[in-house]
């Protein structure tokens, strides 16, 4: 049965109220909701694959229902969050360190060689994470590192002087929050999580990967559960900057929000999606690929979703469903769908499409006042041929 709130199931909103979940917000996930009804729905066998994890809704989802999974990701930012959601914890080694953190008075220890980033912050509140940051690296237990490291990414979106909108980050100045309160209660509130969530012991196995390339073992995964970026060009190394270039070195992590090859893509070209139900599109010319007529792109865009695809296929096992959250993608002067075209890719390179559900319509805008068309948020469910 197709639930009544599908179209909020495929966002992350729904998260916001889930004690774990919502350790990270992460605009461009999916509900653990969504996971917990693809699961029963489509009769999915473990171990689930996420190969575009994401910030684990996913892996997390699979482990309080305790099955087996595995997820990668590109973004360290996204592994650091799946993987710190997700682990067994052994919540008195949190307490102690908590403690100690708390006995801490932070003081400036050196400043935040990137002076770009360092500028997006009040200097003290700058000093202060730098100092906390300085301080988890030497924690020597690696889970109760990446906790309290995920604790420190979410504090730091919240004092830095901006906001994310779109597929951008903008200036925005916020009044001197406290940077040693909001970090140790953050950790606070995930150890009170931890404590109540009794969570099944299974833990997922999860690394940094690029889907395109990675395979597992041929017939080695019962289902996958995954959202792709969509093709709407949100470029992730902008919206994380932030994040990725405090504590992950964004010079080694350059990554975009769609798929594709940035060298298959003119910079210039293409779309940006607002991520609400309305699309905004952003100026600019679009190339077109001269066989498909598509913009480039949207070419660039499926050619990857062809590998990530064939990928699927083959570490699927005989019979097992990949169950994909696919969005539309707005062009100034078109729209893309992009379920149907994935379809039609995976129906070539050997799945069998058992559903289409359209989750959602997305109207696409230029100029943020003229209407381009609408694309559909939709909910794909591929099954590979038995042999
Ligand atoms: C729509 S989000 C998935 C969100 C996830 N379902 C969740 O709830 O957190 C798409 C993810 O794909 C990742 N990604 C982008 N290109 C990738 C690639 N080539 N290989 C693997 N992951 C990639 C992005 O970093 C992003 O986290």
């Amino acid at each position: 049965m197709i639930p009544s709130n599908l179209c909020d199931l495929v966002t992350f909103v729904p998260n916001k109220q889930e004690p774990v979940h919502n350790w990270l917000y992460y605009k461009e996930g999916y509900a653990k909701g969504l996971v917990e009804w693809a699961v029963k729905e489509f009769g999915l066998q473990e171990p689930v694959c996420d190969p575009f994890c994401g910030v684990g809704t996913t892996l997390l989802a699979c482990k309080q229902m305790g099955l087996q999974s595995t997820g990668f990701d590109v973004s360290p930012l996204a592994v650091l969050a799946s993987e710190a959601k997700t682990r067994n914890y052994d919540l008195g080694a949190i307490e102690k360190t908590l403690a100690e953190f708390g006995a801490m008075h932070p003081r400036p220890i050196g400043k935040f060689p990137n002076p770009k980033i360092r500028r997006l912050f009040r200097e003290q509140q700058m000093d202060d994470i730098y100092f906390y940051y300085k301080k988890i690296l030497e924690i020597t237990d690696p889970k109760v590192r990446n906790l309290f490291l995920l604790a420190l990414v979410d504090t730091t979106g919240r004092v830095a002087n901006v906001v994310k909108i779109g597929g951008s980050l903008r200036r925005q100045k916020k009044p001197p929050l406290p940077v040693k309160k909001l970090f140790l209660g953050k950790v606070k509130k995930m150890l009170l999580d931890l404590r109540h969530a009794k969570m099944p012991a299974v833990e997922p196995a999860i690394f940094t990967a690029d889907a395109r390339i990675t395979n597992l073992q041929e017939n080695s995964v019962g289902s996958v559960i995954t959202s792709p970026p969509y093709l709407n060009k949100i470029e992730y190394t902008k919206v994380y900057k932030l994040e990725l270039g405090l504590f992950f070195n964004s010079q080694e992590t350059r990554l975009r929000a769609y798929i594709a090859d940035e060298a298959a893509v003119p910079d210039s070209a293409g779309a940006e999606n607002g991520g609400g139900m309305r699309a905004h599109i952003a100026d600019g010319a679009t190339g077109r690929d001269s066989e498909t007529r598509m913009p480039l792109i949207a070419k660039a865009y499926f050619d990857d979703m062809r590998k990530a695809l064939r990928n699927m296929l083959h570490y699927l096992r005989p019979g097992g469903k990949a169950v994909i959250v696919a969005g539309g993608g707005c062009f100034p002067y078109e729209t893309v769908e992009s379920d149907d075209i994935l379809i039609k890719i995976a129906e070539e390179e050997g799945f069998r499409c058992a559903q289409k559900i359209v989750a959602r319509c997305i109207q696409c805008m230029r100029n943020r006042t003229i209407k381009v068309g609408t694309v559909r948020e939709s909910v794909i469910v591929l099954e590979k041929p038995a042999q």
